[in-house]
Formats: C-alpha cells, sequence, structure tokens
C-alpha cells in the first residue's frame, strides 16, 4: 500500500484556542504531508512495499531508519488527527475507565503520569497510553517511536515534537499538554482503540 494524507474530519478552526488553524495548517498539511511523501520514496523497492503500515513500521524498526522514521509518525499522525475533537477531554466511557483504573490507580494519576511522560520526553516524541498485556499503561518514546515496536497498542498518544504547539504555545509544553487532556483528547476514539486491544 502507499501513504496518503487523510482529510481532518473536523475544520481547521474547530480546535481553537487550544489548537489553532496555524498549528493545523503547518502539523497536518505541511508535516504530515512530508512523512507522507518521503515515506512513499523510501518504500519503493524494499521488500516492506505492499504490507500494511503496522507491518512496515513493525518490520523497518531497527532495520531501515529513514523509512522507519517517515512511516512511524505516518502511523502516529494518522491516529493523532483522530485523538483530537472539538469539545474533546470529556467523560471517560465505562470500560476505558475501568481499564485506565485498573492498570494506572485512578483517572486523575493517569492524566498526571501521561502529562509528565509528555513534559519529560527528552526532545522531539510522543507520549502514550498502551495496552501491553492486557493491562493500560504508560510511555513514552522519541521521534518516530510508538508503543507499536514495543509490543504493545497504543491507544492514545499526543505529539509532543515542537511542530506539535509551539505557534500556540513557544515553549510551554506542559500547558499543551494539559490542555491536550483537558480539552482535546477524544475519548470515545481511545476506547474503540482499547476494546479492539483487548478483543
Ligand atoms: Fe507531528
Amino acid at each position: 500500500m502507499s501513504f496518503t494524507l487523510p482529510e481532518l474530519t473536523y475544520s481547521y478552526d474547530a480546535l481553537a484556542p487550544y489548537m489553532s488553524r496555524e498549528t493545523l495548517e503547518f502539523h497536518h498539511d505541511k508535516h504530515h504531508l512530508a512523512y507522507v511523501n518521503n515515506g512513499n520514496n523510501l518504500l519503493k523497492g524494499t521488500e516492506w512495499e505492499g504490507k500494511s503500515l503496522e507491518d512496515i513500521v513493525k518490520g523497518s524498526y531497527g532495520k531501515n531508519a529513514g523509512l522507519f522514521n517517515n512511516a512511524g509518525q505516518h502511523y502516529n499522525h494518522l491516529h493523532f488527527w483522530k485523538w483530537l475533537k472539538p469539545n474533546g477531554g470529556g467523560a471517560i466511557p465505562g470500560n476505558l475507565e475501568k481499564a485506565i483504573v485498573d492498570g494506572l490507580g485512578s483517572v486523575d494519576k493517569a492524566k498526571e503520569d501521561f502529562i509528565q511522560a509528555g513534559v519529560t520526553q527528552f526532545g522531539s516524541g510522543w507520549a502514550w497510553l498502551a495496552v501491553k498485556d492486557g493491562k493500560v499503561i504508560i510511555a513514552k518514546t522519541p521521534n518516530g517511536e510508538s508503543p507499536l515496536v514495543h509490543g504493545a497498542t497504543p491507544i492514545l498518544g499526543v505529539d509532543v515534537w515542537e511542530h506539535s504547539y509551539y505557534i500556540d504555545y513557544r515553549n510551554r509544553r506542559p500547558d499543551y499538554l494539559k490542555a491536550f487532556v483537558d480539552n482535546l483528547v477524544n475519548w470515545e476514539y481511545v476506547a474503540e482503540l482499547y476494546e479492539a486491544a483487548v478483543k
């Protein structure tokens, strides 16, 4: 398969003031597009041509850095747009909430630890909620990595590359992470991924 840039399912203004039109225009139209184009070029002629995106990401990890970086970021961003929604961050669906409490102690603690993972990810990368061995865990990864290459299934990720927040928050990464958790997370989509992961 070749990579394609998905359309956003909300308008470029829909996430303001927490994530501005300008951020989405740069982040989606330029940064994500570059991962798509570079990934397609680097995929050509490799053993992973024709494989699913998840297989490309897992297969190229540690073997083909250029392809992995772009395919990994394509995978991460495909989900990232769906992890966001206008008026997000509300109630967490019951099953997922129970799993978060079981795995991480409480919803408040989980949100705190997720934010802390993003704050302490040195340089570019991502913070995650993931499912590993049936349990919800917190993780952080550098650059284009995700829990997918560490034996877990990502269910929520937040991009902490500067391109994700610098226009709106400058260097205030903690404020961006708090706004993401409180006002942007699409918990219904997180729950969907959780249910699929534990099936
Ligand atoms: Fe990004």
